[in-house]
This record gives structure tokens, sequence and C-alpha cells, in this order.
């Protein structure tokens, strides 16, 4: 439903309910998600992104409740991944003579998108803008801020002026199918659960450029009275507090926490990850513990950029880690978490190779060893259950002094 968000202004996105998987199979989204689009209607009338391709009928209607789409005049591109840019080729062929605003990776990447019936780059009539060129629209004006790694080399944020809305595009976003627009409208544990893992699987490598960001947008003063994202809810009441929020996760602060993951054959290496945990519960440590067979990776992922220490066990097979561990450590690897403490564990029957490559796993992901590992042959005596316990009480020791 076509919401007005503020005086001229007009959420014309889509609620995608049904979906589950986002970036193809990449990103579990177990809430859904919105492609929110904007139109600021003045004496010039701006289009502020897309929604996905699928849905391009619905964002065509949507449009066509507060305007005829032959009059739009500008066609901001924020951001060129589908998501955002999918219905512009339908949009385009209602409007064909509006301008295409782009920020100057943009001019690469959305043509680089969508090609004409002969198959070469679409040659809309683009208008390249820089940070801080602005498109007056009548009382309103659009300003742009290049925002480059949030989330792409590409991402811009449109600040609509005269109506304080920043229009950040995936900055500020989640994964989040409402039935309601605001963030003071939905239920705020699920907000910001969505929110965390939205920025822990998708913006932590480029925490540094969103605290420079931040500052960037911050020292222009300019008043935010709502902070429009190109997902899930806007932050209408208190539209600072994702600002603070990213903040602090950009800053990587871990909690005193640990995550166990593991997976198992015969439960040996599971009964290890259960004797580490008890370590950190004898130590006061909060620990959560997942079988990565059986647990979503995304979800996991964001526990562990909350929390302090990670805990990795496998068996051995085929002289390695269960295949089921590789996708969560590539993930590790790729998004360079700080501030944390690792260790490895695991059973083994024969060869027993699992636990140092797990552990060159997490030196590659930049996460320090707080103690060797520990390695058990077929299934764990009370021995190895009593130095499993040990690493766990060691990784709490060392997060204490961290
Ligand atoms: Fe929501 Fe980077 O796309």
């Amino acid at each position: 439903m076509v919401t007005e968000i503020a005086k001229g202004v007009y959420w014309v996105g889509v609620v995608d309910w049904g979906l589950r998987h986002f970036h193809g199979f990449e990103l579990s989204t177990h809430r859904g998600s919105t492609y929110n689009a904007y139109v600021v209607k003045d004496k010039k009338t701006a289009v502020v992104d897309t929604v996905w391709g699928p849905f391009s009928d619905q964002f065509i209607e949507n449009l066509r409740e507060i305007v005829d789409p032959s009059t739009i005049d500008y066609v901001v591109a924020n951001h060129a991944e589908t998501d955002h840019s999918g219905s512009l080729p339908a949009l385009m062929r209602l409007c064909p003579k509006a301008a295409v605003v782009v920020s100057p990776r943009g001019k690469d990447s959305i043509p680089g998108h969508y090609h004409d019936a002969s198959g070469v780059h679409q040659q809309w009539n683009f208008k390249v803008v820089k940070t801080g060129e602005a498109i007056s629209l009548g009382e309103t004006q659009l300003v742009f801020v290049e925002a480059p790694m949030l989330h792409w080399p590409d991402s811009m944020f449109t600040y609509v002026a005269g109506r304080n809305l920043l229009l950040s595009n995936d900055a500020f976003g989640q994964h989040y199918a409402t039935s309601m627009r605001f963030n003071d409208q939905v239920d705020r544990t699920e907000l910001y659960e969505e929110a965390v893992k939205y920025y822990a699987n998708i913006l932590t490598p480029f925490s540094d450029l969103v605290l420079k960001k931040i500052d960037e947008v911050l020292a222009l003063k300019l008043p935010v009275d709502m902070i429009c994202p190109s997902h899930g809810v806007i932050w209408r009441s208190d539209p600072l507090q994702i600002v603070t929020a990213y903040q602090e996760w950009a800053r990587q602060v871990p909690q005193k926490r640990a995550v166990i993951m593991y997976d198992t054959m015969w439960e040996g290496t599971r009964k290890m990850a259960e004797a580490i945990g008890a370590g950190f519960t004898k130590a006061g440590i909060p620990f959560k513990l997942f079988n990565m067979a059986t647990s979503d990776r995304n979800d996991v992922v964001k526990e562990v950029f909350q929390a302090q220490a990670v805990l990795v066990g496998s068996p051995t097979v085929n002289r390695g880690p269960l295949a089921t561990l590789m996708p969560v450590l590539e993930d590790l690897r790729g998004l360079r978490f700080k501030n944390k403490v690792g260790a490895a564990f695991g059973s083994y029957g024969w060869s027993g190779e699992s636990v140092g490559l797990i552990e060159e796993h997490l030196k590659a992901a930049g996460i320090p060893l707080a103690a060797p590992g520990v390695k058990a042959m077929w299934q764990p005596t009370g021995a190895d259950l009593a130095k499993c316990e040990a690493l766990g009480a060691a990784v709490a020791e060392a997060m204490k002094k961290a």
C-alpha cells in the first residue's frame, strides 16, 4: 500500500513476505524483506530507487496511484544491485526521457546490468552526481552523498532537503517484511535482530568506512527527521538510534560471551563441544552452541559477530573437517571480524588433521588462537573431556584479559 511518509514524499515499494533467501541462496531471510522505493512529488517529480525485477508490475501500479509515470523528471538509482534497480527497465519504458541520476561508479554498474534489444548496455539519459551536488524539485531538493561500499562501490545516499529525509539505500536496512512502515510500529526485538544480522553478514568488512561515512554525514549537520533505507522499516522515531547502533557495531566491541560451533559424526565432537561449554559456564561466561549441520549459517554469523570467542570443532574425515563447517569458515575469512579469540577441537579415528586445519582457517580469518586445540582419538575419554573443559576455561580467561 502506497504510504505518504512526509508531505509529497511517498513510499512506493513492495513487501516480499515469502522471501527466505537473498543474494541467491547466500543469505537467509526468515522474516522476508521489503524493497523500498520512494517518490518525491513537487513541481518536478523524482523516483528514488525501484524494486526487484519480479515485482516490477506491482511497483508500476504503486507509482500510478500517485503519478503519471510519463511525467517523471528524475529517476535516482542509488545502487545497481537488482533488488533496487531491477524495475528500472519497466520504469524507463514509461518515462524514457527522464534523467537517470547515478553516482560516478553507478554510471558503469547500472548500464552494466541492463542491455537493450541489440544486447548492448542501456543508454538511458544518465546524469552523474557527486557528493554535495543537488537537484531542485521546487520546495524540495535532492542532495547526493556518495557512500562507497555501503554496500557497493556505486552506493549513494539521497537526502531530501525541505523534508529532512535521508534515503540511505542499503545502509540502516533490515530484511524484515512488515505490514507497517515505521520503526515505532513494529516489534523492537525483531527489528534489532534483523538489523544486526544484516550488519554482521553484509556490512562488517566495511566497518571502517561506515564510521567515516557517519562522521562525514553528521558533520554536514543536516536535520534528519527520518532515515529511510531500501529494506525494512523507516526509522521515524528517534531516527539517529540506528546511526548510534551502527557506530557501536562498526567498532566491533564484542560482548563477553562465546559461540561454539561444530559438526559431529558419532557424537564424540558433540560431547567435546558440551564439555568446552561446561568450562565456560564454570568461568561465568555464557555461550551458545550450534551444530552447523542443522543451524542457519547467517544466524550463527550474527552470533559470532556479537561474541568475543568462537570455537570450532569437527571430526576428521578425508583428512579434513566435515564439509558443513566450510561455508561458515569461509564467511569468517571474508567478514574479517575484529577483537575476537578462537580455538579448535575435534575427535578423530586415524589421521586427525581437522583441528590443525580449523586453526589455520581461524588465523586466516584474523582470529588469534586463545589456546591450543584439543584432539580426542575415537570417543573422548574422561581425560579428553576434562581437557575440553580446561579449553573452555582457558579461552574464558583470555577473554577476561582482553
Ligand atoms: Fe539491497 Fe546491495 O542491495
